[in-house]
């Protein structure tokens, strides 16, 4: 087993990651700064994964901190250390993901993504731990030339965020070539991340009106919100609506699990995986199949196409598979009954008494 440095450990996937990570038996130290998230989360994951008032204290640690302070990235090292339980691996969760608003503020983009990975690179490698797994995106491949997309597709981002992901990537490289048997890294390229944990205790919880499809489906269904907008009803799909491969965020909780085993186990190496079902569905079998899952109605309208969207995306996860021996085990159905789960329980989100 071993003790990890979980950054974003509080947010949507790292919270859901967490709970498979304790269940696995590791040792977890949280450093957020809750910019997105909230404390509320975590002690929900210390309930799901059974711990009791002592060895939640030592099992998940949890530290208010920014990954852009390099001396506070120090300190958790070293403190760490010389409490006799040094830091083994870092899952690196921590960052801002929303594409929109990194055309508004790239330099906030650029400062948190790319300058936060390097502070806390530097902070890794001075204290000797250079195990990681990195949060990337299957938006780096921007408009795909070929779906199912595999790895070897061209790194083609279209906005900030994409960039951002892109150029810690290719830091990671860098690194790993500075010191080829040092490094152990997985940078996992996430495609649509969406669902629950099946309790309903910890879910997605945007601020504001949400920029993605799945949370604004469920926002509609429990009532926050009165319809849905379909962006396009024109594209080159079955049924004209955009086509995405939606990934249960348990099964990529359990991919962050495969990967760090794969890294610990393995020697030093740098793998880049796609983490997708492989499989798409158009935002219209999405609104049926939340539907199905709610027994509510998901009224919507057909608008124009949004600024930057493809018409498909679906991943390639045959490396995962061969690498890790990881694939989904959850389908739209799993995904739409644990969304709703969430939302139904929570319907104003962590801010709401459950
Ligand atoms: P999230 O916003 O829910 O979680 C990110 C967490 O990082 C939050 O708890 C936030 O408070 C924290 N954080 C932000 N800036 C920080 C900073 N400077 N210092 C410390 N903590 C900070 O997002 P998520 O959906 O859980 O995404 C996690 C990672 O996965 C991100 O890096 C994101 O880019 C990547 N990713 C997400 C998706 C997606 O659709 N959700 C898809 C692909 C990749
Ligand atoms: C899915 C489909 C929309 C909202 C984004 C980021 C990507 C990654 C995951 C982090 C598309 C349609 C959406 C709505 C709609 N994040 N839609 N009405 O754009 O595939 O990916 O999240 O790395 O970088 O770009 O996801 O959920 O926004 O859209 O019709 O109100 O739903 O057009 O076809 P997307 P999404």
């Amino acid at each position: 087993m071993a003790r990890l440095l979980i950054t974003g450990g509080a947010g949507f996937i790292g919270s859901h990651t967490c709970v498979v990570l304790l269940q696995a038996g590791h040792d977890l130290l949280v450093l957020d700064d809750f910019s997105n998230s909230t404390p509320l989360a975590l002690e929900r994951v210390s309930a799901l994964a059974q711990l009791d008032n002592q060895s939640c204290q030592a099992r998940l640690q949890v530290r208010r901190g920014d990954i852009r302070d390099p001396a506070g990235l120090d300190n958790l090292f070293a403190q760490s250390a010389s409490a006799g339980a040094p830091i083994d691996a870092v899952i690196h969760f921590a960052g801002l993901k929303a594409v929109g608003e990194s055309m508004r503020v790239p330099l906030r983009y650029w400062d948190v993504n790319l300058t936060g990975s390097r502070c806390l690179l530097a902070a890794m490698d001075a204290h000797g731990c250079r195990t990681l797994v990195f949060s990337s995106s299957a938006t780096l491949y921007g408009y795909p030339e070929c779906v199912p997309i595999p790895e070897t597709a061209p790194i083609q981002p279209i906005n900030p965020y994409g960039h951002s992901k892109a150029a810690v990537e290719q830091l990671l490289h860098d690194l790993a070539a500075s010191a080829p048997n040092q490094w152990r890294i997985a940078c996992l390229r996430y495609f649509n991340p969406v669902g629950a944990h099946p309790s309903g205790e910890i879910g997605e919880d945007p601020l504001g009106t949400p920029n993605n499809l799945f949370p604004f489906v469920s926002q509609v269904a429990v009532g926050r919100r009165k319809s849905l907008q379909v962006f396009g009803g024109d594209w080159p799909t079955n049924d004209g609506t955009g086509v995405r491969d939606y990934i249960h965020v348990m099964d990529l909780a359990e991919g962050h699990r495969a990967a760090l085993d794969c890294l610990l186990a393995e020697p030093a190496q740098l793998l880049t995986l796609n983490l997708g079902s492989g499989q798409g569905a158009s935002v219209l079998e999405v609104v049926h199949a939340f539907e199905r899952a709610s027994g509510r109605q998901v009224p919507y309208e057909h608008v124009a196409r949004r600024a930057g969207d493809a018409a498909i995306t679906v991943a390639d996860p045959s490396l995962a598979l061969q690498r890790l021996g990881w694939r989904t085990q959850r389908g739209l159905d799993d995904i739409s009954r644990d969304g709703w789960a969430w939302q139904s329980a929570n319907p104003d989100g962590y801010d709401e008494p459950g």
